[in-house]
């Protein structure tokens, strides 16, 4: 698809994202001749620039770019860094916007980006309505000359009604069409290919369901800790940070029905019917026996002693946050009713891994004896990341006298398909929005509806007095009580114990 010649304004230009990820998605869009032929990006915010010295400043702080310097020869980069301008916003968000429109208006007289505009908001969300209202008020919002598209990061809100509120003061400025809410799991191949697995292959949609699935879980973990977003962290917790958002999206996409097509509005309109047949737990009982929330404290992980999370920079030392939470819950529907789902998110654990694993139920008639039933059920692994693939595992006869029964793997890994390299989430997000496509962009009421099922357990976390952060050592699994939440005779699937 041809991309319409544009300009990126990115508010927040200064912070770490820009250097991180945007920049180098960019350049990588750049390095595959994605970009169109006139491409600019202005960055802004409130920190006072030159365009040299942004340049220099992304460069610096991203080692990709760096690597790229000798990899690919400092011409390649530097005609690269040349599409990069900045303009300061003064000292607040709230005003100089003359100053913003009229250099968007030289940049796009001068390099022919046909109005077409993307203003791509990382900043904190309390300004995203008041950057809105501004670009609004210079005129920068009208798709008369040239389309005009906003992308904002998350968090979108810090519960429902914030981002009931969030979306009510976007859509004052903006139409649904043209904001674009970026969930970078959305960016994963593995991700996206859970859509592909479940509807391109007649050998596993026939079982996704009821009859055949036992239990589903997921599990995200990190190895690493708060790093330095401490502050940001405290106010937000493993519940807001990952669950809301990225794992809910996973959820969705596994629960979904088939959509009719593959359009954007039409799958998206069944993620949010998915969304909204996660049961609602409904009071304090019912949160307390479906929840669990934990805290790593301070351990010697591989030889080397790891803060506890109290201990960390911009965290409060009475701190109940979590960095661990374990949810189980039910989806009412047709298709689901009964078969427990079970999501983990977590940060300082042995591994960092994120996967999905369907446990299909036993045969109703063991016909062949087994040391163990339960744990030679057929299971589909989908291993989001590292190690991106699929893993089937199924029965079969232990080679010599009798009929014994273990476990074989079927193995799929993405590395092994020599096609194209796989895309950066942050790039393909990118060119999506430069392409107009927002399928792998959350609509509003997809994220209202995660909200929805989230916002119970957040308040009855912070309210109630019964609610346990417990403590688990860094580095490993999580609290000692977490297999209680998942049925016994399975307990979780510790990938790489
Ligand atoms: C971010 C969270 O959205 O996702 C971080 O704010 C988390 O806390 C990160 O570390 C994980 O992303 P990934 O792609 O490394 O799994």
């Amino acid at each position: 698809k041809k991309v319409a010649n544009q300009m990126l304004v990115i508010f927040g230009a200064s912070g770490d994202l820009t250097a991180r990820k945007l920049v180098p998605a960019l350049y990588n869009l750049y390095k595959g001749e994605h970009l169109p032929e006139n491409f600019v990006v202005l960055g802004t915010s409130r920190s006072d620039m030159t365009d040299e010295e942004f340049r220099k400043k992304v460069v610096a702080e991203s080692s990709f770019l760096q690597s790229q310097l000798k990899e690919q020869s400092e011409d390649f980069v530097k005609k690269f860094t040349e599409k990069l301008f900045y303009q300061d916003l003064g000292k607040r968000y709230t005003d100089s916007y003359d100053k913003l429109a009229n250099r968007i208006a030289y940049l796009n007289e001068e390099f022919g980006t046909e109005e077409n505009y993307i203003f791509y908001l990382s900043t904190p969300p309390s300004l995203y309505e008041t950057i809105a209202k501004n670009l609004c008020e210079e005129g920068l919002t009208k798709e008369d000359r040239g389309w005009k598209r906003i992308i904002v990061e998350k968090p979108f809100g810090y519960d429902l009604a914030s981002a009931k509120a969030l979306n009510e003061g976007l859509h004052h400025y903006f139409e649904e069409s043209q904001v674009y809410r970026i969930d970078h799991y959305l960016g994963k191949e593995t991700v996206q290919n859970l859509l592909v697995t479940r509807f391109s292959n007649s050998i596993f949609e026939p079982l996704w369901n009821r009859n055949y699935i036992h239990h589903v879980e997921i599990t995200n973990a990190e190895t690493v800790g708060v790093e330095k977003r401490g502050g940001y962290y405290d106010k937000s917790g493993a519940l807001r940070d990952m669950f809301q958002s990225h794992l809910l999206q996973i959820v969705s996409l596994l629960v979904m029905e088939p959509p009719i097509n593959s359009n954007a509005e039409e799958i998206r309109d069944e993620k949010v019917k998915a969304l909204k047949s996660l049961r609602i737990m409904k009071d304090e009982d019912d949160i307390l026996e479906n929840t669990l929330r934990g805290q790593y404290v301070e351990s010697t992980v591989s030889g080397k002693k790891v803060k506890g999370y109290r201990q960390e920079d911009g965290v409060d030392p009475d701190s109940t946050t979590e960095t661990y939470a374990a949810v189980r819950f039910f989806v009412d529907n047709w298709r689901w009713k009964g078969v427990p789902f079970y999501v983990r998110t977590a940060k300082r654990m042995p591994t960092k891994v994120t996967e999905a694993v369907i446990h299909f139920k036993t045969p109703h008639h063991q016909v062949f004896s087994s040391q163990d039933v339960y744990r030679q059920d057929n299971k589909l692994i989908i291993r989001i990341q590292p190690d991106e693939g699929i893993l089937i595992k199924f029965g079969v006869k232990v080679p010599g006298l009798g009929f014994h029964v273990e476990q074989a793997n079927m193995d799929f890994y993405y590395s092994d398909l020599d096609s194209a390299q796989v895309m950066d989430a942050y790039e393909r997000l990118l060119l999506d929005a430069m392409q107009g496509d927002s399928t792998l962009y959350a609509r509003a009421d997809e994220v209202e509806a995660a909200w929805e099922f989230v916002d119970p357990i957040l308040k009855c976390w912070k309210e109630s007095d019964k609610v346990t952060t417990y403590g688990y050592a860094a580095g490993t699994w999580g609290p000692k009580n977490s297999d209680e939440l998942i049925e016994e005779k399975f307990g979780w699937r510790n990938p790489g114990d």
